[in-house]
């Protein structure tokens, strides 16, 4: 439909980067949908370029920045202020329906029935289950709601200091009062799960139908080589490996090419590598049966620290999710367990 569309927000070129991948996967799933792209003054012109042959329109913002430092720093996610600007969405008012989704979701089969739900509906946020989480969510555009939603910001701030705060406040009733508000998780699945339950998402996860790489290290923070399909790096958050291979498998055929043919002669650095830094090893199996590797990092790269230091760090919410806490490693000791 001509009126609905999927919308994203990107401010500077990395967030760019994703948001191309984003719409990528959404048309490689053949949305019926509009696209569009909230962009940053800060975004340069061969990302534009790019980002406008991908998107149907692609929108320049005014950056809204919270300016709340003390509460994101409780988040450790200083940089997140700027996400005030993702309220600019409900000004989209040509479209009676969107769904906003954060450029570090990637998209793994079509959801365009999501437009069957009503504003506001999006699924749990992992970290507080009765708060949502706003990386994908169904929204009615309104000049309105754009303008009460200013004025909340002015009146109660947000408690996270970015765009989430403020929607779970304005919209403070989603917890309790419409069950066909709250999205499947399978429509946000963030990797953080993977970590907390891991048998629910060997379960389940293989019905995932977006993955958001929520945290601080995104996909566009690693390094991939096209040839052998292996990520590189080391994360502070928690990123499926599979995942990350997906995103990366997108990333380096359909939009570096664009890049490629925007940047010209002047450099341009994809994150594409021929090298080789970490090995695919074990294999994490669905329950549905889908196999997936799932890379393990080599043993010079892991840091030596006792069990006692690594616990503590844990505790501290600090666990070294590729290196030592791998998932890997975590099946394992459960393995361990089992048998
Ligand atoms: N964003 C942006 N520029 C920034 C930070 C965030 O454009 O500097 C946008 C982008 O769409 C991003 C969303 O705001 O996906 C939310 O930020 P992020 O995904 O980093 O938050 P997280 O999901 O990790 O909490
Ligand atoms: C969250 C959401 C993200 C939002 C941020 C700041 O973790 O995933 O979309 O921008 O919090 O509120
Ligand atoms: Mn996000």
């Amino acid at each position: 439909m001509a009126d609905q569309a999927f919308v994203t927000l990107a401010t500077n070129d990395s967030y760019a980067r994703g948001a191309m991948v984003l719409g990528k996967s959404l048309l490689n799933h053949n949305t019926s949908k509009k696209l569009v792209a909230l962009i940053g003054p800060q975004v340069s012109e061969p990302c534009r370029s790019v980002l406008k042959r991908i998107y149907d329109e692609v929108k320049v913002v005014d950056v809204l920045d919270s300016g709340d430092t003390a509460h994101l720093a409780m988040m450790k996610r200083p940089d997140l202020g700027v996400t005030f600007t993702k309220l600019h969405c409900w000004t989209l008012t040509q479209y009676s329906k969107c769904v906003f989704m954060d450029a570090d979701t990637l998209v793994l089969s079509n959801i365009d029935e999501l437009f069957d739900r009503e504003e506001l509906s999006a699924a749990p946020d992992p970290g507080w289950p009765d708060c949502f989480n706003s990386g994908v969510f169904v929204f009615c555009p309104s000049m309105e709601t754009y303008g009460k939603l200013l004025q909340y910001c002015t009146e109660h701030g947000s408690f996270d200091g970015g765009d989430q705060g403020v929607l779970n406040g304005y919209f403070s009733n989603w917890a309790t009062a419409d069950i066909s508000k709250h999205l499947p998780f399978i429509y946000n699945l963030s990797s953080i799960a993977i970590y907390t339950y891991l048998p629910a998402f060997k379960k389940y996860g293989g019905n995932a139908k977006v993955v958001h790489f929520l945290g601080k290290t995104k996909p566009w923070s690693y390094t991939f080589d096209p040839k052998s399909k292996q990520v590189s790096g080391r994360a502070q958050d928690s990123t499926h490996p599979t995942f990350l291979v997906d995103w990366w498998t997108l990333y380096s055929s359909s939009v570096v090419p664009m890049m490629q043919e925007q940047y010209g002669d002047k450099p341009f650095v994809s994150g594409c590598v021929e090298s080789v830094k970490l090995q695919v090893s074990d294999e994490v199996t669905f329950e549905s049966g889908q196999v997936e590797s799932s890379p393990s990092p080599p043993q010079e790269l892991q840091p030596t620290m006792s069990s006692e230091e690594r616990k503590q760090k844990w505790e501290q919410g600090q666990a070294d999710y590729m290196g030592v806490d791998s998932f890997d490693n975590i099946q394992r000791k459960l393995d361990s367990f089992l048998k």
